[in-house]
């Protein structure tokens, strides 16, 4: 019975992109749509887990209300609620796009249309998902997720080692139906061991049931 697998398990998931304040009008933010993290949060109560959602700004309505959410914007925002939870949870899934670089500095005013050329400065975030990693115990899972536009099998192999990770999913770029505001998702699990498993372009929520499925193996519910 799948409804009672994760009974007394926390989870929590980051999801969705960030926005990153230039001014009180501007941000610079990406096309995530956060429905790959809210399927996962939904599949995850489904199973009878408890999960914290930690949400980027998205356009997602009728949540469960099952699922305990923490809205964000900026990727130093989702880093610190991140930090704070992670240690009473079991495990943690880090769907979120958060953004690599953030303004050095914000502008309290609107910045003026002006005729020579702006230069915004940005200075790098944290990896959220490395600094769990850094802190993770052995009994906690830490998956992560990939977009590669090259080397897609080697370089998230290599994201899944820097950050500690216990598997990653790799978005396939390839395939239309795949990644950015659509409902569907093509996917290849990598373990730590570095098994590839492909899976077929299906919808998020059946995605979803797949990264679960693999979480209970890493967790050794699956033989009960
Ligand atoms: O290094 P890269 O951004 O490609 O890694 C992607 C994975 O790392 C995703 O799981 C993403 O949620 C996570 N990440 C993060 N904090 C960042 C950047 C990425 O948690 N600042």
């Amino acid at each position: 019975n799948q409804k009672k697998k994760l009974l007394n398990k926390h989870f929590l998931i980051t999801a969705g992109p960030t926005h990153e304040r230039i001014d009180p009008v501007r941000f610079i933010g990406n096309y995530s749509s956060g429905k790959m993290g809210y399927a996962i949060a939904n599949e995850l109560v489904f199973c009878g887990a408890k999960v914290t959602l930690i949400s980027g700004p998205v356009q997602i309505k009728n949540i469960n209300p099952e699922i305990e959410i923490i809205k964000v914007e900026s990727a130093d925002q989702m880093h610190e609620q991140c930090l704070r939870i992670f240690p009473e949870v079991d495990g943690a899934v880090m769907c979120a796009a958060v953004a690599d670089f953030t303004p050095e500095s914000y502008s309290d005013i609107k910045i003026k249309r002006v005729k020579d050329d702006l230069v915004i400065q940005l200075k790098p975030t944290r990896d959220i998902a490395g600094d769990l990693g850094k802190i993770k115990t052995n009994e906690q899972i830490l998956v992560g997720f990939a977009l590669e536009t090259n080397d897609e099998l080697t370089n998230a192999y290599s994201k899944l080692k820097r950050k500690n990770l216990n598997f990653i999913v790799l978005n396939s770029m390839q395939d239309a139906g795949a990644g950015f505001g659509v409902d569907t998702n093509k996917i290849t699990i990598i373990d730590k061991d570095n098994n590839q498993t492909f899976f077929e372009l299906k919808s998020k929520t059946e995605v979803a049931k797949d990264i679960v499925t693999q979480i209970m193996s890493e967790m050794n519910l699956n033989e009960r």
